[in-house]
């Protein structure tokens, strides 16, 4: 039973909220290294330097030398851990096997040409290319901007997982453009010319421009605060809101037995993306605790109102009237249920007092209700959320 919220609690035991609560495994050697003490070379480099680039030196490590950012612990060692929760995300999105090529598009197809209103081929289309631009940004980011200023190397190794699940979501939605037959130039170039999808996509670009940069320095408190803030928009809004926000008008779609191989996918794609909303979430707070940061309360609201208004432009881009089952004002109502969410687990004021689940049905409707098995040899693929508890 997978929480949405709390996506690795069944399956790991409940990771403390900070690292001062942390319980700290493997901290002492099993048994004494068979290093000796060795003295360094005479640049005064002094008793143990344990950078990434250090000779050879005598003692181990020490867990709690470690930081997210700015560490100095050997980022070429990976235990003991500091934060064994990350360790916890990168088994479990190891346990989320496919590729888009396990899905049977045939039935889609066929939808698309004989049973979708022009509206509702609207509403697919602008999804698939919003959604396909963003997926490449996600890559960028975490594998570009987010993971090298990473310090401990348990962190950088979920990461380098989620970069290639970031991969594999662009490669499910080219699955679908050219099984659909769609205009690939039309489709991946209609970011750039629909002012409603671009909006969103600048606001990523703004973001990730201020933190993928070859001279940024954390030491400083400014740069620090607005790396936070990027890491933090990413996660809990572009992945935590927009894109969990964005699968369901396929949803809405497959609900009423439609283009059911796509929104299959999009199950696939949506249960990683809870888990990268989820770690970049922990990992901001985590952040925020180490190096006692205080972020602007005004700020936070400003970036959630920013980001409402750019969804609102979207959805009435999208549904300029409603599709059975599914209006721009569901969407938007869903956007602030969920923003309401992911504030709260980042420790932020609720953004948006009152907003209520628009769609009750689509906790079950995104649930993958069975274990899928593919072939014979992969029984046991789909473990992580084959039932959901959304709360
Ligand atoms: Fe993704
Ligand atoms: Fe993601």
């Amino acid at each position: 039973m997978l929480n949405w919220d709390e996506p690795l609690s069944p399956q790991a035991p409940r990771a403390p909220e900070s690292a001062l609560e942390a319980p700290v495994i493997n901290t002492e050697p099993a048994v004494t290294p068979l290093v000796r003490e060795i003295p360094l070379d005479d640049t005064g480099a002094g008793e143990i330097s344990q950078t990434a680039s250090a000779p050879l030196t005598a003692k181990p490590i020490n867990p709690e030398d470690k930081r997210v950012v700015n560490g100095l612990a050997d980022i070429n060692q990976l235990a003991p851990f500091k934060y064994p929760w990350a360790w916890e995300y990168f088994l479990n999105a190891n346990k989320n096997h496919w590729t888009p090529l396990d899905i049977n598009m045939t039935q889609d197809v066929h939808d698309f040409q004989h049973k979708l209103t022009l509206e509702e081929r609207h509403v697919y289309e602008n999804v698939l290319s919003y959604l396909t631009t963003s997926d490449i940004l996600a890559m960028r980011n975490i594998g570009l901007a987010v993971m090298e200023k990473m310090s401990a190397p348990e962190l950088q190794i979920y990461q380098a997982r989620q970069v290639y699940e970031e991969a594999m979501h662009t490669w499910t939605y080219q699955h679908c453009i050219e099984s659909l037959g769609l205009d690939q130039g039309e489709i991946y170039n209609r970011y750039r010319v629909v002012p409603e999808i671009h909006h969103k996509i600048q606001m990523c670009n703004r973001r990730l421009d201020s933190v993928l940069r070859a001279d940024i320095d954390l030491t400083d408190r400014d740069e620090l605060e607005n790396f936070v803030l990027a890491y933090t928009f990413f996660a809990g809004v572009f992945e935590g809101t927009w894109f969990y926000n964005g699968f369901s008008p396929i949803f809405a779609l497959q609900r009423r037995g439609l283009m059911k191989g796509t929104a299959e996918q999009f199950q696939y794609i949506m249960r990683d993306e809870v888990l990268h909303a989820s770690f970049g979430i922990r990992v901001c707070k985590q952040i925020v605790l180490e190096e006692n940061i205080k972020l602007d309360p005004k700020v936070i609201q400003q970036m959630w109102e920013e980001a409402e208004a750019a969804e609102m432009q979207y959805a009435n881009y999208l549904l300029p009237d409603p599709i059975l089952g599914y209006s721009a004002e569901d969407h938007l109502a869903q956007f602030r249920f969920i923003a309401n969410r992911r504030a709260n687990k980042l420790n932020h004021a609720i953004p948006f007092p009152g907003a209520e689940n628009a769609l009750p049905w689509l906790d079950e409707q995104a649930n993958l209700k069975k274990e899928k098995n593919f072939f014979e040899t992969r029984v046991t693929e789909y473990q992580t959320g084959g039932a959901l508890n959304w709360d």
